[in-house]
């Protein structure tokens, strides 16, 4: 096998699995990343975020020498960028890819650019990124270099599998940039490593999302749409599903998280007039917590009057989705936040809190179960399953 070498840049919760990944597979991996203490942990062979296998597989990889951090990039091979894309979002607009990061990293790296030289861009981009960037490149180098755009489809918590079993797409600007990437991927990829073109690539990262969001918009929408009519939404769909061509997702508290939360908004952003059952479904699911909490004060309005004081209220989960402790862009936490700010009095149990959500006063389950008036079920970890109670109002189906 070629050993190569490669500066991964950025080292999050996609950047630290590659590079430990790539390190144990024989090469030699520098990874940048700008953030001092991210820099220092990784060299002490530890990891700064918590993923599933990483702990042990970053402490090899960083024994063995294949892996060190630092601050700046150096002369390598390949260069992996995996820097967030956020988006900009003014209020009553359509929200904007933000690749500010992704530039950033990628002028970082022109200097050291070599002919032959293979940038491969990893974060989640809108469609025409690679190409700008190569043209940004050229415009620093006179180095004949390769680009590739390689989207990460990786499920947190089932990182440190999927980044070696997945199927994976490479999309090079030219055909030779793709074989160049697909070699170096077969190195540490079980699964089929799939060339096209960089902007396909682009596309089919959106896509994926897209399909996920428009489908769960779905559920969410015909949870809203039973509640109208008095309709069991979980019976519905479980009748529904036996149709030999349905199979429809189970609704919930919203579309949280750093992914399908935002990359839908990416196409949206390329063309409003035409993507839109994209935008609609992404409006349905952004309605929803909105839905939950006037649902829960409606319930609330009417305990405080059966009950002459203020009803306690409990919300049961508050990350971005099940069984995770990652609580970016949560409709849980949204609703927890949003039915305080109404002046409901509102405590939650979180089995996977971490200081992001220090704020929130959690309880423990029995406490919770034992005072509460009302439980507000937004989450379906694992140690809420199958929770059958008369206060109950669930909005994921904690009870199912
Ligand atoms: N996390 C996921 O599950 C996932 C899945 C698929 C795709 N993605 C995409 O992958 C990309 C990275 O996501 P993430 O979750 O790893 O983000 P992250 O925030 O966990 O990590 C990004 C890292 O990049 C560093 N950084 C920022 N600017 C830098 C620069 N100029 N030079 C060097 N380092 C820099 C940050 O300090 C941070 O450590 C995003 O585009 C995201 O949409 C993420």
């Amino acid at each position: 096998m070629a050993r190569f070498k490669i500066c991964v840049v950025g080292l999050g919760y996609i950047g630290l699995p590659t590079a430990t990944v790539m390190a144990n597979a024989g090469h030699e991996v520098v990874g940048v990343d700008t953030k001092p203490s991210t820099v220092e942990s990784i060299n002490q062979g530890k990891a700064h975020i918590v993923e599933p296998d990483l702990d042990g597989a970053l402490k090899s990889a960083v024994e063995s020498g294949n892996l060190r951090a630092q601050a700046t990039a150096e002369a390598a091979d390949f260069y992996a960028i995996c820097v967030p894309t956020p988006f900009h979002h003014d209020e009553g607009s359509i929200p904007r890819p933000n690749v500010d990061y992704v530039f950033a990293a990628a002028e970082a790296v022109a200097p050291f650019l070599k002919d032959g030289s293979t940038v491969i861009i990893e974060s989640t981009s809108p469609v025409g990124t690679t190409r700008d960037v190569a043209k940004r490149l050229r415009e620093l180098t006179t180095a004949k270099f390769h680009i590739a755009y390689c989207p990460e489809r990786v499920l947190p918590g089932k990182i440190m599998t999927e980044l070696v079993e997945n199927d994976r797409i490479v999309g090079g600007e030219t055909p030779e940039a793709a074989e160049r990437v697909a070699e170096l991927y077969a190195t540490f990829i079980k699964g089929e490593v799939l060339k096209t073109d960089d902007r396909t690539a682009e596309m089919a990262k959106l896509v994926e999302n897209s399909y996920r969001d428009v489908n769960i918009a779905f559920a969410n929408e015909l949870s809203m749409l039973c509640d109208r009519v008095g309709i069991d939404v979980w019976e519905l769909i479980a009748l529904a599903n036996h149709h030999p061509r349905v199979k429809i997702l189970q609704p919930g508290a919203g579309v949280g998280g750093h992914c399908i939360a935002v990359d839908p908004w990416f196409i949206v952003a390329m063309d409003p007039e035409r993507a839109r059952l994209i935008e609609s479904a992404r409006r349905v699911n952004d309605s929803k917590p909105e839905f939950v909490m006037d649902k829960v004060c409606a319930a609330a309005d009417r305990l405080r009057a059966e009950l002459g004081r203020e009803p306690r209220v409990t919300c049961l989960g508050l990350a971005f989705k099940p069984n995770v402790d990652d609580f970016r862009e949560s409709p849980a936490l949204h609703i927890f936040e949003g039915l305080r700010a109404r002046g409901l009095q509102v405590d939650a149990v979180e089995p996977y809190a971490t200081d992001a959500v220090a704020h929130a006063g959690l309880v423990g389950l029995d406490e919770a179960l034992a005072s509460s008036d009302l439980l507000v079920g937004l989450v379906k970890h694992q140690q809420f399953a199958g929770l059958a109670n008369d206060k109950l109002m669930d909005f994921c189906g904690i009870a199912r």
